[in-house]
């Protein structure tokens, strides 16, 4: 797979084959991943890999503090409108899905579901966390997401699917004693690893993305 592809072809994975993914594939992807870009070369990333029993506790522990009614308190604070044009797009988002899965997720009783699903990490046999400094600036932020695209990239190129899930982020005080990270770091994305199931409607569903020409101006 060329990396033109490998770019375009990737896409959300929400479903994935009950098959394992050997420590080594993982290991092979972080050390694609580590070769992004970053504001002079600070490499501000940190990374925890949960498989197993593990993955399986973390999955219990976020579903009982949604149950009972906990409030989220991620690190980075989910947006509480959107300008227009990107307010568009996210209700095409929701149509979308709501078309492919029959989940509506301008649906607030819906959340619910969609954020239990995301909690078991779509049933991925592996989760990932991002996270860093709390003390580092906004470029630090930049950088962990150019991170996290490299190694969803890499995982494309060898056969895996990722998502990557602020959902996950949702309990971040919780999550980050449950592994092991300091509390005043900064938890900034978690992300489902696994080999995808093409077969299920839940990866059937690829959002478009606007023309160039709507994006670009040349002068
Ligand atoms: C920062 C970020 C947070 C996201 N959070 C979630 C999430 O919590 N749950 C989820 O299912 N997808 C999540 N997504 C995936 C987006 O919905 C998805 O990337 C977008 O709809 C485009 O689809 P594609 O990735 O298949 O191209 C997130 C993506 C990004 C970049």
């Amino acid at each position: 797979m060329d990396a033109l592809e490998c770019i375009v072809g990737r896409q959300s994975i929400r479903a994935f084959l009950d098959r394992p993914v050997e420590r080594e594939v993982i290991e092979e992807i972080l050390d694609a991943a580590r070769w992004a870009p970053s504001y002079k070369n600070s490499q501000p990333w940190e990374v925890v890999v949960l498989t197993g029993r593990k993955k399986e506790e973390l999955t219990a522990l976020l579903i009982e503090l949604l149950e009972r009614g906990e409030k989220p308190t991620p690190d980075i604070p989910e947006p509480e409108s959107w300008p227009g044009p990107e307010a568009a797009r996210i209700q095409e988002l929701y149509r979308m899905r709501a078309e492919a899965t029959g989940i509506d997720l301008s649906d607030p009783a819906v959340i619910r579901k969609a954020k239990k699903a995301n909690f078991a990490f779509y049933g991925a046999p592996a989760a990932v966390y991002l996270f860093q400094e709390g003390s580092l600036s906004q470029w630090s932020l930049f950088d962990l997401g150019l991170f996290a695209q490299s190694f969803m990239l890499a995982a494309h190129a060898k056969g895996l699917g990722t998502v990557p899930q602020a959902f996950a982020t949702d309990y971040a005080a919780q999550t980050k004693e449950f592994l092991g990270i300091p509390a005043e770091k900064r938890l900034v994305l978690g992300l489902s690893l696994g080999y995808p199931d093409m077969g299920s409607p839940a990866n059937g569903l690829r959002p478009g993305r606007d023309p160039v020409d709507s994006f670009t101006r040349w002068l």
